[in-house]
């Protein structure tokens, strides 16, 4: 009951709904909705109580669960989203989840994460009550090859939700860290399965990491003058919940353009992209070597102009990319 009088509260998106309607909609008396959401605000949420007006949610708890997140969604399917205290990687978690058969759009969130994983077997720093931490599962269509430009729709899908909750305009570092200030605010790790017969992919899933309350003395020594909180760095509070559900809804959006083949995300990714003009080191196993990035190609690859003047388009799997200019 409880679950469904905030679940009601938070589908009004601040405005009031009174008592009446509520215990209409829920078959319950008056009396028992004032007891949940006395209830409610011992959980944590500020619910103003106004006569003849009724009740509003003012506040959440900085928590992620289904209650306060599946309200939030576009496509708000029950069982598409499945949120953890803790896991060793939400990646792993939603690859088991694949490899089970789970439908597209599937969903996992963790406060916590005792391995999370980078890109290039990394790990990554992952904190309980300061980061998000969202893998989603898609099961795109068609050659492979195509379905590696993903990561890169995700990225963009990251800026327009981080703008949406906190107002601040990221970039994003090639070939898909946001940034904002050189220090990285969120880090992409997308894996594919690919059946090995028909060499179609059965599924991706698209894992981002999101420093969001952490200040810069939270962060690990060995990262603290390459990492942000989205918080911090915006200057506002930023609800999770919030942060999650807009995540996946500009996700979702990304993932419908890439289906249907339109363009408008690679021309946002162009747009942020913080690497287009600049020198950039390339580092190609041991070997470093300075080049000036040109722009980006529509399969997302960096074009660069080396020392001699030679073009090349360099893929994310081939490179890495150091700036010359602190991180980006
Ligand atoms: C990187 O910056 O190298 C990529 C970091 C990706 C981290 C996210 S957190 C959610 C998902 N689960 C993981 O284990 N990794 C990704």
């Amino acid at each position: 009951m409880k679950e469904k009088i905030l679940a009601l509260l938070i589908a009004r998106q601040g405005e009031f709904l009174s008592g009446e309607e509520l215990s209409r909609c829920l078959h319950v008396s008056r009396a028992a909705v004032w007891k949940a959401v006395e209830s409610l605000r011992t959980d944590g949420y500020r619910i103003e109580a106004v006569t003849r007006r009724g009740y509003r949610l003012l506040e959440s708890p900085d928590l992620l669960s289904t209650g306060l997140i599946l309200p939030l969604l576009d496509d708000p399917r029950p069982g598409r989203l499945t949120c953890l205290d803790s896991v060793d990687s939400t990646n792993t978690y939603a690859k088991t989840l694949a490899a089970a058969g789970a439908p597209a759009g599937t969903a996992v969130i963790a406060d916590r994460q005792t391995g999370g994983r980078g890109r290039r077997g990394r790990s990554f720093y992952s904190p309980a009550g300061q980061g998000l931490y969202l893998s989603l599962l898609y099961r795109p269509q068609g050659d492979p090859a195509r379905a590696v430009n993903l990561t890169a729709y995700a990225a963009v899908a990251v800026c327009l939700a981080m703008e949406k909750v906190s107002g601040l305009q990221p970039g994003i570092k090639w070939p898909n860290d946001i940034i904002t200030d050189g220090k990285k605010l969120c880090g992409i790790l997308t894996e594919m399965s690919i059946e090995a017969e028909t060499r179609l992919t059965d599924y991706v899933v698209i894992g981002i990491g999101i420093n969001v309350n952490q200040k810069p003395e939270d962060f690990p020594e060995d990262i603290r003058d390459v990492a942000a909180g989205l918080a911090h760095a915006s200057g506002r509070p930023v609800n999770r919940a919030a942060l999650a559900a807009a995540v996946i809804n500009e996700t979702d959006k990304a993932f419908a353009s890439w289906e249907s083949g339109g363009k408008a995300i690679y021309e946002q990714y162009c747009a942020r992209c913080l690497n287009i003009g600049r020198k950039v080191k390339l580092v190609r196993g041991h070997t470093e070597t300075e080049a000036f990035a040109e722009g980006i190609d529509e399969d997302f690859r960096l074009l660069v102009r080396w020392p001699d003047g030679t073009r090349e388009a360099v893929g994310a799997g081939e490179v890495s990319v150091r700036g010359v200019y602190g991180y980006t």
